[in-house]
C-alpha cells in the first residue's frame, strides 16, 4: 500500500481592506518610518475596523475563497482547525463559529493555540488526520485579529502587528508530495517575555487588569529575537539533516513573518538566497498565525510541483519549529 501524505490543493488568504502606515503610527507614537523599516522590514498592516467583524469573520472569508478557488463543496469538509491567539471569545471556538459561516455543516471543528507557530503545529495536526486514512478534506486556517490585542500607545509592540486569515486544503496524496516531515517544540521556562498578562484563569479581567494594560500584548523583545534566530534556524536545519538535505536542495523558506532581521539571519544560517525566501512582512507586519499561509499564498505562483519548502516559525509559549513539505499542485 502507498504511503499516504497530507497534500496542501489549495491556499487563499483574505486580509481587511484598511491600513496603518509607518507614518500613521508616527503621529500616534514617538516612532518613524526609517526606525520601523531598518529594524523590522515592516511598512504597512492590515486592519479590521468594523467593530462588528473578528477573527472568524476573517477566517470565513478565507476558506470562502479557498472552497470557491478548489471548486470544493463546503459540506464535503470534514474538519476545520483554526490556529489563533485571537478567538471571537473563549467559547465557542473560532474554528465552530467559522465551520457554521462557511456552510461547512458536516465538519467538526476546532482551535489550536499555539501563538505564532499556530499554523506549524495545526499543519502537523491536520496531516495527521489525513495520513491516518480517516479523513479526506481538511481545512487549516491560519487567523488573527491582532489589533484587538494591540496597545497603540506602546510603540515596542504596536509597529509590529496587523490583521489577516489564509486556509490552506489537505487531502491525501499518494505520490509522495504533501506533508513530509517536522521538528516542533515548546518550552516555557521564559514565557513571560511574550505573552497576555490577563484575561485568561490565572488574572480574570478585573478594573485593576484593565488599568493595567494587562490585556494587551507584552513583548520584551531583545531576548525573544535572540531565541527565535536560534530556534528557527537550528530547527530547519534539523529537519533538513534529518531528510538528507542540504541548503542547495532547498527551493523555498517559508519563515514567519516577526521581524525582517529575523528571516534574513534564518535564511543565512541556511545557506539560502534571497530569492529562496518568502518574504512578505513589509505589506501585513507579524500576524501571527497568519503569516505562514498568507506568504504561502502570495507566493504560490512561484512554487512547482514537488519542490522543497521548508516552514519554520518561533512565537509565544515559547513555541517553535520547523516542517518540510513537497508542493503537490
Ligand atoms: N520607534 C523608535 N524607537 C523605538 C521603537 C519604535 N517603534 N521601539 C523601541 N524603540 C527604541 C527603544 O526604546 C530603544 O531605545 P533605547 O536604546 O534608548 O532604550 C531602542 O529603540 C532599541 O530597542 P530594542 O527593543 O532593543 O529594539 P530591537 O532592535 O530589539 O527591535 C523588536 C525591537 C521588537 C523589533 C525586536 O526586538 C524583535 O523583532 N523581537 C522579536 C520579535 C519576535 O520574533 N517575536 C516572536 C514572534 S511574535
Amino acid at each position: 500500500m502507498k504511503t499516504i501524505h497530507a497534500a496542501i490543493t489549495g491556499v487563499h488568504g483574505w486580509v481587511p481592506q484598511d491600513v496603518i502606515t509607518n507614518d500613521d503610527l508616527s503621529k500616534m507614537v514617538d516612532t518613524n518610518d526609517e526606525w520601523i523599516t531598518s529594524r523590522t522590514g515592516i511598512k504597512q498592516r492590515h486592519i479590521l475596523k468594523d467593530p462588528t467583524k473578528a477573527t472568524s469573520d476573517m477566517a470565513a472569508e478565507a476558506v470562502k475563497g479557498l472552497l470557491k478557488k478548489t471548486k470544493t463543496n463546503p459540506a464535503d469538509i470534514e474538519l476545520i482547525i483554526v490556529a489563533t491567539i485571537t478567538p471571537d471569545m473563549m467559547f465557542p471556538s473560532c474554528a465552530a463559529l467559522t465551520a457554521t459561516k462557511v456552510g461547512a455543516v458536516n465538519a467538526f471543528a476546532f482551535d489550536l493555540n499555539s501563538a505564532c507557530s499556530g499554523f506549524l503545529f495545526g499543519l502537523e495536526t491536520a496531516a495527521k488526520f489525513i495520513e491516518s486514512g480517516t479523513y479526506k478534506k481538511v481545512i487549516l486556517v491560519g487567523a488573527d485579529k491582532m489589533t484587538s490585542l494591540t496597545d497603540y500607545t506602546n510603540r515596542n509592540t504596536c509597529i509590529l502587528f496587523g490583521d489577516a486569515a489564509a486556509a490552506v486544503l489537505l487531502e491525501p496524496n499518494t505520490e509522495g508530495n504533501g506533508v513530509i516531515d517536522s521538528v516542533l517544540h515548546v518550552d516555557s521556562t521564559n514565557w513571560e517575555y511574550l505573552c497576555l498578562k490577563a484575561g485568561g484563569s490565572l488574572k480574570p479581567a478585573t478594573h485593576e487588569t484593565v488599568d493595567a494594560g494587562e490585556h494587551f500584548i507584552y513583548q520584551d523583545g531583545q531576548p525573544v529575537f535572540k531565541i527565535a534566530v536560534n530556534s528557527m534556524a537550528n530547527t530547519a536545519r534539523e529537519v533538513l539533516e534529518r531528510n538528507s538535505l542540504t541548503g542547495k536542495d532547498v527551493n523555498f523558506l517559508i519563515p514567519h513573518q516577526a521581524n525582517k532581521r529575523i528571516i534574513d539571519a534564518t535564511g543565512h544560517y541556511l545557506g539560502l538566497k534571497p530569492e529562496q525566501i518568502c518574504v512578505n512582512i513589509e505589506n501585513y507586519g507579524n500576524t501571527t498565525a497568519a503569516t505562514i499561509p498568507l506568504c504561502m499564498w502570495d507566493f504560490e505562483h512561484a512554487f512547482k510541483k514537488g519542490d522543497n519548502i521548508i516552514l519554520a516559525a518561533f512565537g509565544g509559549g515559547y513555541s517553535w519549529g520547523a516542517l518540510y513539505l513537497k508542493w503537490a499542485l
